[in-house]
């Protein structure tokens, strides 16, 4: 084991070397069309918490299966957190994370609400950092491919009384990732949910923790039972403004150029592929606004042509044109029904700065050698 402490002040990251890492020709067949969320990498990162020592043995090491004790909290109560980045490769060969700051300040605002304890952000972006430069053969060989990185974070104590835990895990794994979609696919076709919500006002909605994905997964089978990509999300309270999709936050775009999305009042995760193509819009001199916008104008705008387009967005998805939206009431289609030019535009503007073929003119790149 070596110790290594000179880019994270905050934690000493050990490194134990892989003693038989996926053989070169595995791994280059493995890569070659990973898809999204089933191959995953030689290594991870662990660091321990717990109350009284506070976070202690980070280590890079092999990727291998945990051992949890039956009664570990998490198992019992679904106290876990996680977050979704990517590492790319930059155009001259460097590898860059996009933002990874903000998804550590998500990560502690996760935390809070979990009732968790925080990891100082530099030890949160160190620790992909590493994971992220160990597994660097792993990067996709497909077009448009990155390191899909999953830090998160459960409580491991073996407690069964309800109170917040007193020992936790923070892990980063990596995946090689291609589209989340199906490739070929033009634009996505998404099924409002009727029947169930998402988040509640006061609920954990804004937190990225395992409990909403779960609770997400009945309405998402039904989309995909009645032929749809992916569902929609309607608030709990009033059951009309749409909120977001399981996984993805959602954009409308209207014909005199106005871009709509929903605010961000607690329900819905702040996406930071969201706040990204906010900021991007309004340099080009876009005018967003993050308001309420209803199931009925939807329908009504889609209809008359009002509203010419509409996107989802999100680590995963990137930016997928919606072409088709369909409820119990009927189905409607958005502008043609394929992506449209402000999606296609927008969507091209963010990859290029992800990929370090536009200038960055937000530091959002992060290089990491
Ligand atoms: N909304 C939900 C529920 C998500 O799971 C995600 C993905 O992380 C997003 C929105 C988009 O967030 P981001 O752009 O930070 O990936
Ligand atoms: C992401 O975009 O990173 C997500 O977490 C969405 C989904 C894969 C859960």
């Amino acid at each position: 084991m070596t110790t290594d402490t000179a880019l994270a002040p905050a934690l000493d990251f050990s490194r134990i070397p892989h003693p038989a890492p996926v053989p070169g020709a595995s791994r280059e067949q493995a890569i070659a069309d990973p898809g999204f969320g089933k191959v995953f990498t030689d290594h991870m990162v662990t660091v321990e918490w717990s109350d009284g020592r506070g976070w202690h043995g980070a280590t890079l090491g092999p990727r291998a299966p945990l051992t949890l004790d039956p009664a570990a909290a998490v198992l019992h109560y679904a106290q876990e957190i996680f977050e979704g980045m990517k590492a790319y490769r930059l155009a001259d060969g460097t590898m860059a994370l996009f933002r990874p700051d903000a998804n550590a300040r998500r990560f502690n605002d996760s935390a809070r609400r979990m009732a968790m304890p925080e990891i100082p952000e530099d030890a949160f972006v160190e620790a992909v950092r590493r994971l992220a430069l160990a597994d660097r053969d792993w990067f996709p060989s497909v077009d448009g491919g990155s390191l899909y990185m999953r830090p998160f974070m459960f409580a491991s104590e073996a407690f069964l009384g309800v109170r917040p835990a007193k020992q936790y895990k923070f892990l980063v794994i990596c995946s090689p990732a291609g589209n989340y979609f199906k490739s070929g696919v033009p634009a996505v076709s998404i099924w409002v949910s009727g029947d169930y919500t998402r988040a509640a006002p006061g609920g954990t909605g804004a937190a990225k923790c395992g409990g909403n994905y779960a609770a997400s997964l009945v309405p998402q089978a039904e989309a995909i039972a009645r032929g749809h990509d992916q569902v929609v999300f309607l608030d709990a309270a009033e059951h009309r403004w749409v909120e977001e999709l399981g996984g993805m936050n959602v954009f409308f775009v209207f014909d005199d150029g106005r871009i709509v999305t929903p605010p961000l009042t607690g329900t819905i995760l702040p996406g930071i592929t969201r706040d990204s193509l906010i900021t991007l819009a309004r340099e080009e001199g876009l005018a967003v606004s993050e308001e309420r916008y209803s199931i009925d104008q939807w329908r009504g705008d889609a209809e008359s042509g009002r509203l010419v387009e509409c996107f989802a967005c999100g680590t995963a998805a990137v930016v997928t044109p919606i072409g088709r939206v369909a409820s119990e009431h009927g189905e409607f289609t958005i502008g043609s029904g394929g992506p449209g030019q402000l999606t296609s535009s927008l969507r091209a503007k963010l990859v290029a700065i992800q990929r370090g073929t536009a200038e960055d003119r937000h530091g959002w790149v992060k290089r990491l050698d």
